[in-house]
């Protein structure tokens, strides 16, 4: 499905190159070209031998309105991998097979598209589609691990039925998911690039006994797609993770915590060699003062007190110790939003903060969208309205590019 949101003229005027690969999936491809087409794009497609197997160049040629190139021999132009490297404004790669990211991330040129690869200096993006044990093979992991550190974003493939009949991590990402990544990267290609990101997500568990604990609704999906769109706008990320029920993002470093104080360790110790703190965690403000070593027992007992103790403040205490980082909070509220935000923004001695209203109809707390304003120490203001997590993501990014790493520092910033 198109994102119909997005503004057309995203990709108008822009010139792609379309890779497909020998998957199953490369039937997929077709609808993503006239996607692509539909957004003004021109695309020029490259095809591998084995995704000539599935699909005829010809469909793909009829619906581009160019020569597909398939033999760096025979092509009309005598240097295809060089002509095109140079019009591209982005490549995608999709379906890419387990085959093209190990060719890709050797570096090995046996075919018109990694040729052409070795010759791009424009964003590439990357779209695996192949069976659950090929895309858990470390192997596998480790080629897109080296693909994603020289700052290619390659997504993750859905979970669902696959090709083999098995159900398992592997399907083609879809549509919707690769036109995102290529506006993003049109947009804003790699421009975190260089920057060292600490992103703290999900809720904190506060054991009462060795069964109970205290903890919130927090889902992790904000702090989380904060973390894939840095990993994918070029930057590196340690994201410190309270217990989610949805699975990390791949290609960052995963430090799992339970408790605010394990939190607190956690980011204490990676602080200091971070550019950027983003703070997505809902960190407990109380926990038990005791937990009992036992299971608490009802005993007749028709109510019972507990005795809760404030715990440590992370974000309060990292901001007083920073050096050069740039830190960035949240502020979950469910009313006074600006005012309770600004209070927080002055209070913890933040660059920014992201209020969101948690009460929100279709945003907040599990949901996969979200509304917010970001607010600067310099005072400046941007809302964003009710859009993707993953989008809200880029915005809080680009707010911190624009307002705090390439902007004179505010007068929040330790000096
Ligand atoms: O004061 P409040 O908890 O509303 O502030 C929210 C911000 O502070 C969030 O960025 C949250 O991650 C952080 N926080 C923290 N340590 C706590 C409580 C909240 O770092 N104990």
């Amino acid at each position: 499905m198109v994102d119909d949101a997005r503004p057309a003229t995203v990709l108008g005027g822009k010139h792609l190159v379309l890779g497909v690969t020998g998957s199953i999936a490369a039937y997929k491809a077709v609808g993503l070209l006239r996607a692509l087409r539909a957004q003004g794009a021109t695309v020029s497609v490259v095809m591998t031998r084995g995704a000539t197997k599935f699909m005829p160049p010809l469909t793909f040629e009829v619906l581009s309105g160019h020569r597909v190139v398939t033999d760096l021999f025979e092509a009309q132009d005598a240097m295809p991998h060089l002509t095109m490297a140079e019009e591209a404004d982005a490549v995608l790669v999709a379906p890419a097979t387990a085959n093209f990211l190990a060719k890709a991330a050797l570096g090995l040129a046996d075919d018109v598209l990694t040729t052409m690869l070795l010759n791009v200096r424009c964003p590439v993006i990357v779209a695996p589609a192949m069976d659950g044990d090929m895309w858990t093979h470390p192997t596998v992991i480790q080629h897109v691990d080296t693909l994603r550190a020289r700052g290619v974003v390659v997504l993750d493939p859905e979970v669902g039925p696959l090709a083999s009949g098995r159900v398992a991590q592997g399907r083609l990402p879809t549509e919707a998911k690769i036109l995102e990544a290529a506006h993003a990267a049109v947009l804003s290609p790699a421009d975190w690039q260089g920057q060292r990101v600490l992103v703290s997500a999900g809720p904190t568990q506060e054991p009462l006994d060795p069964v109970r604990f205290l903890s919130n609704r927090s889902s992790g999906k904000m702090g989380y797609a904060i973390a894939e769109a840095v990993r994918d706008r070029g930057g590196e990320v340690v994201l410190v993770t309270g217990p989610c029920a949805v699975p990390p993002p791949s290609g960052v470093t995963i430090v799992p915590v339970n408790t605010a104080s394990e939190m607190a360790d956690a980011l204490s110790h990676h602080f200091s060699s971070c550019t950027v703190l983003i703070m997505a965690a809902a960190v407990a403000d109380f926990r038990p003062r005791v937990t009992a070593v036992e299971k608490l027992k009802k005993q007749g007992k028709s109510e019972m007190e507990l005795v809760l103790e404030a715990t440590p403040d992370i974000l309060a205490m990292l901001s007083a110790r920073r050096t050069s980082q740039v830190v960035v909070g949240f502020a979950a509220e469910t009313e006074d939003l600006l005012s309770h935000a600004k209070d927080k923004l002055k209070g913890k001695g933040l660059d920014l903060i992201v209020a969101n209203d948690v009460k929100q109809a279709g945003g907040g707390f599990g949901s996969d969208d979200n509304a917010a304003v970001i607010l600067s120490a310099t005072g400046e203001q941007r809302v964003c309205g009710l859009m993707a997590k993953r989008q809200l993501a880029d915005e809080i990014l680009n707010a911190v590019r624009d307002l705090c790493l390439m902007a004179p520092r505010g007068a929040s910033l330790v000096e």
